[in-house]
């Protein structure tokens, strides 16, 4: 069912990546921080889809509830959709595991949400809203935005996570958010046409992508809302990622490219890292996206709703990289 859409990749990717682009350009745009650990990130068939289905959070379940409660009950609504929507798909891999719902990844992407909420993304004293997601990993706030009816883009360099994202998005319907799905060779055509956009938010990937693809991405953005007038444009980052270059080399080529820093938090666990930049030209109008940050609002649904609501779906299965892992720690 998924293998015309990986087969048609490998075909485009050749066509209009590999052939027909430089040498330098392929280097700056591929995941250089898996190709220098050997993490997987190809496939060919559609039964390795599986493989990235809520991967990498290893035992991190009960930090992302946490982060994520307490919801609002409009919050929750979503989260049960997308659980289901996701756990729809999982059905539809082939896998000699056990998937569930993806409750990590999909916990840890409402906590996304709602870090975005906080930054008015989605009501815009400024005008129009729209996301810029670099590096969507499982794709589930691609879903969450849907839910939301946010106008919602995406790029990804990823073979393997490119396919998933599009894959789960297409088998949930969500045709808009899979046209405004950018794959490298179109993220580094200058003529690809970017749709509106006042917020990007690249989390966990700014340190892991390579420099020159990091100039790219922010000249472009520059551009971008400098060209359209956008104003209050916030780029944020939850967490800057695996250090494949120093982080101060990230704070450096904003500073160079005209982004200004006008937040950033720091504590333990690393999911409440939050970086912020605005365009240095445009700080007043970016400040007033920042005055809701920290309010409370009416959020009565906690954290144990939410762990009956998922037993449903996952009754705490270890995921294939868990297993792994466990064996290790344990011999068990
Ligand atoms: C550590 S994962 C984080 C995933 C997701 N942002 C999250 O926090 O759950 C890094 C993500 O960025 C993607 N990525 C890495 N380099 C990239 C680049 N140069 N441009 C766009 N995406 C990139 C990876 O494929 C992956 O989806």
């Amino acid at each position: 069912m998924y293998q015309t859409l990986i087969d048609r990749y490998i075909e485009r990717e050749m066509e209009f990546g590999f052939a027909a682009v430089s040498n330098l350009e392929i280097q700056a745009f591929q995941s250089q921080t898996w190709e220098k650990n050997g993490y997987p990130h190809r496939i060919t068939r559609q039964d390795e889809l599986h493989r990235y289905h809520d991967f990498q959070r290893h035992f991190r379940f009960e930090e992302f509830l946490q982060a994520a409660t307490p919801m609002t009950e409009a919050e929750f609504g979503h989260l049960q959709d997308a659980t289901k929507t996701i756990h729809r798909f999982a059905k539809s891999l082939k896998s000699p595991f056990v998937l569930g719902s993806g409750r990590k990844s999909l916990l840890a992407s409402m906590h996304y949400s709602q870090i975005l909420d906080a930054r008015r993304a989605f009501s815009s004293p400024n005008g129009e809203i729209g996301i810029l997601e670099i590096g969507p990993g499982c794709g589930y706030l691609g879903v969450l935005m849907a839910l939301r009816g946010v106008p919602y883009t995406s790029i990804e360099v990823t073979q393997a996570l490119y396919l998933y994202q599009e894959c789960l998005w297409r088998s949930a319907g969500l045709r808009d958010t899979c046209e405004r799905h950018i794959s490298w060779w179109r993220a580094l055509d200058r003529s690809t046409l970017l749709p509106s956009f006042n917020t990007v938010m690249a989390n966990r990937v700014l340190a892991e992508m390579s420099q020159q693809c990091l100039a790219f991405y922010l000249r472009r953005i520059h551009a971008h809302w400098t060209e359209t007038g956008t104003e209050g444009g916030l780029f944020i980052a939850q967490g800057i990622g695996f250090q494949n270059i120093p982080y101060a080399k990230v704070f450096e080529a904003f500073d160079k490219i005209g982004f200004e820093r006008i937040e950033h938090k720091r504590g333990q666990p690393d999911s409440r890292h939050i970086t912020t930049w605005c365009l240095k030209s445009d700080r007043e109008a970016a400040m007033r996206r920042l005055e809701g940050v920290g309010g409370t609002a009416d959020r009565p649904v906690g954290a144990d709703r939410i762990r009956a609501f998922l037993a449903d779906y996952d009754n705490d299965n270890l995921t294939s990289e868990e297993r792994f892992i466990h064996y290790l720690r344990t011999g068990k």
